[in-house]
């Protein structure tokens, strides 16, 4: 079956999430673009959204069409073409409400999983857990027809476990999507032992479809992109524990969050990143990759912490950050949190400037992240940066110096522990769906 005959009929489950309802509006756009052919025009569609909440779906009617709407005013000059012969589309307008009515007709909002016994293709996003992710799959494979293929966007789970317990037998793929996965990009591509051929085909032919960077991690917990960010984060965890005695919690994730953020040059701090990953998210994540690596240092205690005091950053639906380790305004951390008398220092009290005069300086001719973005010497600019760092004597630097070195062994464990296969795959995560300027394995350490 070929990929176009696929997405013919196409579930995704867990389609009310974060990942689930990014997915569904990529695979509407494709479906109802193979629909408007004139050759298909009498062939039914149809995209089974599945959710086990009956409020999230009511909730994803809207959000699909306001996505729907967003995409199609970005490709007026491809639905012209899709829709030369309808003379009765004149303007942009008329032609971009056509495509999202035309892509909304394909949709079928249910709690119902039986829905998916036609599928050709499903997309799992359920949270990351993997008895329910296994019980569901178990579930599907038993509506299915025996040649229907399973994309799991599972961050951790290693994809050769849920093909086993569900006894999927190879038809099962990690497509590891990153958020929100209508803008991003990257998307990892985990092969079980056991994925078949014809769906490592279709996974790539679905990437060119989608038109994103498709990068191969093996199947190790983690796989690359959490297999480095979850260790990074630690490191920074861990220096909090270290540095917490002289500067208390709040003022050592200010300074974690501001070496990684300014001294390393990243789009946001680390401790910014985590709360936008979510902090539950992380203690999941970390939780899966301690017992499938059986790794005990996957821990962390102030994790843990608020986690159980449900201080957890992540998004309102709005999509403003909510409050974690640091305290957001329109969306700019503007404090930071002490879980130890449970309350947020703001950025403008006197500590922060006792601590900004120990870290020292940043280094001459200092760009921030956003500046070197768009600068076409950030290259020579990244390397005059890290060169001057490595000449300084200040605090600052050797935080920085000792991070970056850090972050470069933790790329390379992931080489030679074989979850990537070169440096260029580790560093295409990190730059493709972290959005760093430079790989974390470099010459600048
Ligand atoms: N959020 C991220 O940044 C991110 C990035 C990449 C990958 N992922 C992975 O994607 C997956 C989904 O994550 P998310 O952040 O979108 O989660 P989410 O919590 O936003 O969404 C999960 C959805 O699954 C639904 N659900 C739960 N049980 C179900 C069931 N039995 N049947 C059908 N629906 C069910 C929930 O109602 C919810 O709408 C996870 O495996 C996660 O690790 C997340």
């Amino acid at each position: 079956m070929t990929l176009d005959e696929r997405l013919q009929n196409v579930a995704v489950i867990g389609a009310a999430g974060k990942m689930g309802s990014g997915i569904a509006v990529l695979i509407a756009q494709e479906m109802a673009k193979l629909k408007l052919k004139p050759e298909n025009n009498d062939k039914i569609y149809r995209l089974n959204l599945i959710d086990v909440s009956e409020k999230a779906l009511d909730g994803m009617r809207l959000y699909m069409k306001t996505q729907l709407l967003k995409v199609a005013e970005k490709s007026t000059v491809t639905l012209r073409g899709i829709y030369e012969g309808r003379e009765d589309l004149v303007e942009n307008a008329e032609i971009i409400n056509a495509f999202v009515d035309d892509s909304y007709a394909l949709l079928n909002f249910t709690t119902d999983i039986k829905v998916t016994k036609d599928a050709h293709l499903v997309f799992e996003a359920i949270f990351e857990n993997e008895e329910i992710k296994i019980k569901v799959l178990k579930t599907l494979r038993e509506l299915v027809n025996e040649d229907t293929l399973f994309m799991t966007n599972t961050s951790s789970i290693p994809i050769s476990y849920l093909d086993e317990k569900a006894g999927l037998g190879g038809r099962i793929i990690g497509y590891h999507f990153y958020n929100p996965p209508v803008i991003q990009r990257l998307v990892e591509v985990i092969a079980a032992k056991a994925t078949t051929d014809e769906l490592k085909d279709v996974a790539q032919e679905l990437g060119k479809k989608l038109r994103k960077t498709l990068v191969s991690s093996s199947d190790i917990s983690g796989f690359i992109g959490n297999g480095h960010f979850s260790r990074d984060g630690l490191y920074a965890l861990n220096e909090v524990e270290r540095l917490k005695d002289k500067y208390e919690y709040h003022g050592s994730i200010y300074i974690m969050n501001k070496i990684s953020q300014d001294f390393l040059v990243r789009p946001m701090g680390i401790f910014q990143l985590i709360d936008y990953v979510g902090i539950d998210i992380i203690e999941c994540l970390l939780r899966v990759m301690r017992t499938h690596l059986d790794d005990e240092s996957l821990t962390s205690s102030l994790i843990d912490k608020m986690a159980n005091n449900k201080i957890l950053g992540g998004q309102y639906s709005s999509g403003a950050q909510k409050d974690g380790f640091l305290k957001y305004e329109k969306n700019r951390p503007v404090g930071v949190y002490n879980i130890e008398g449970g309350k947020y220092f703001s950025f403008d009290d006197e500590w922060r400037k006792n601590i900004d005069n120990d870290l020292g300086i940043l280094p001459e001719g200092y760009s921030p992240w956003r500046t070197l973005l768009s600068d076409a010497k950030k290259q020579d600019k990244l390397k005059a940066h890290f060169n001057n760092l490595k000449k300084m004597n200040t605090w600052g630097a050797k935080l920085a110096l000792s991070y970056l070195k850090k972050t470069k062994e933790v790329a390379l464990k992931l080489l030679s522990d074989g979850v990537a296969t070169s440096a260029d795959e580790v560093n295409a995560i990190l730059t493709n769906g972290f959005y760093w300027l430079y790989g974390p394995i470099n010459d600048y350490i």
